[in-house]
């Protein structure tokens, strides 16, 4: 584990933003740089969080853990569905196949939870029952297990991703049925999977959302992977115990600092509060331990300063 004093020297050494001009036209998402060359694309991940699909701020080691765990899981599950990974250049770069992405993104959940508006558990609370096309009892606790896991598919590339349901989905041209079915039957397969990984590992995965892309016209698993900003994990041990007292679950995920601004008053709406240096540092122990528990190995660390590091990575590729 990366001690506190290390991550504490790394408040000011974050991965902010990037602009390397010899890469080609750069494409600013909320967390990672991406660089389009023909038919490729540098993914660069940056230390930014976002959260309610609002850029906060930044987090130490935060791009690193998110690349390292996605290539963790692309290559773990690259036997179930084909992927777009080219290389690993750098500890926070992915050079992938530039693929037609789908206009949704895939959530597939274990658990009903959540606090952001297209959380599972906000709409139960609000008193939708047809989420998504999932029929869900109307008696539900917060946290609990679904009878099987469930598709819950948002729009993409809206300001604010929107819950849709297959029908919408394809009434609305987003996509067709054949498409639609063979993307749910990979999602579910890739799910299954890492689940089973994370139970090894003494962890819950939660819930996760998918990003399918096409290449050479087949689908492939794109963007990332069971990280812990596109799922939720939490830890299997104290499951019931804590579900059944009605208490929080101990979460190993960026849920930590969603509830941390909801504390605040903050839901995506209006300026979102600044990050502390506490929530900093808090935050980047747990994204290191997210990456040490479920890969089982040890984050390593470098001293050079990161951007000189990225950039000379990308020097000669
Ligand atoms: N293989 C790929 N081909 C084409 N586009 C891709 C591929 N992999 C990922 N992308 C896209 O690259 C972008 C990655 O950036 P990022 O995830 O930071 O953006 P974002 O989705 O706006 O932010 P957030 O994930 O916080 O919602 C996304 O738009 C994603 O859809
Ligand atoms: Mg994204």
């Amino acid at each position: 584990m990366v001690s506190e004093k290390r991550i504490k020297a790394q408040l000011n050494n974050v991965l902010a933003k990037t602009d390397f001009k010899w890469l080609g036209k750069r494409e600013k998402g909320k967390v990672r740089d991406s660089y389009i060359q023909n038919n490729r694309r540098i993914l660069v991940a940056t230390d930014r969080i976002s959260a309610f699909d609002v850029v906060l701020g930044t987090i130490p080691f935060k791009g690193q853990v998110l690349n390292q765990l996605a290539a963790f899981w692309f290559e773990k599950t690259r036997s179930i569905v084909p992927n777009h990974i080219i290389s690993v250049p750098d500890p926070n770069v992915m050079i992938v196949h530039e693929c037609e992405q789908m206009p949704l993104e895939f959530v597939v959940r274990g658990y009903i939870t959540g606090v952001t508006k297209t959380s599972a558990w906000y709409n139960h609370e609000k008193g939708i029952r047809n989420f998504c096309g999932n029929l869900l009892p109307e008696d539900m606790k917060k946290d609990q297990k679904l009878k099987k896991p469930i598709l819950t598919p948002t729009t993409k590339m809206e300001k604010h991703d929107r819950p849709i349901s297959r029908d919408e989905a394809i009434g609305e041209g987003l996509i067709d049925a054949k498409s639609f079915d063979e993307c749910a039957r990979i999602c579910f397969k890739l799910y299954a999977a890492g689940v089973k990984e994370a139970a090894k590992r003494g962890l819950i995965l939660v819930d996760t959302k998918y990003e399918i892309g096409k290449l050479n016209g087949k689908f492939v698993i794109s963007d990332e992977i069971h990280t812990p900003d596109s799922s939720r994990y939490w830890f299997a041990d104290t499951y019931n115990e804590l579900f059944r007292a009605g208490k929080e679950q101990r979460k190993l995920d960026k849920e930590y600092v969603r509830e941390w601004l909801v504390k605040q008053g903050f839901r995506g709406d209006g300026k979102p509060p600044v990050l502390t240096q506490e929530i900093r540092i808090e935050a980047a122990k747990r994204y290191i331990q997210a990456y040490e528990l479920i890969t089982g190995c040890e984050f390593k660390v470098s001293n050079t300063p990161i951007m000189e590091r990225v950039a000379k990575a990308l020097r000669n590729i």
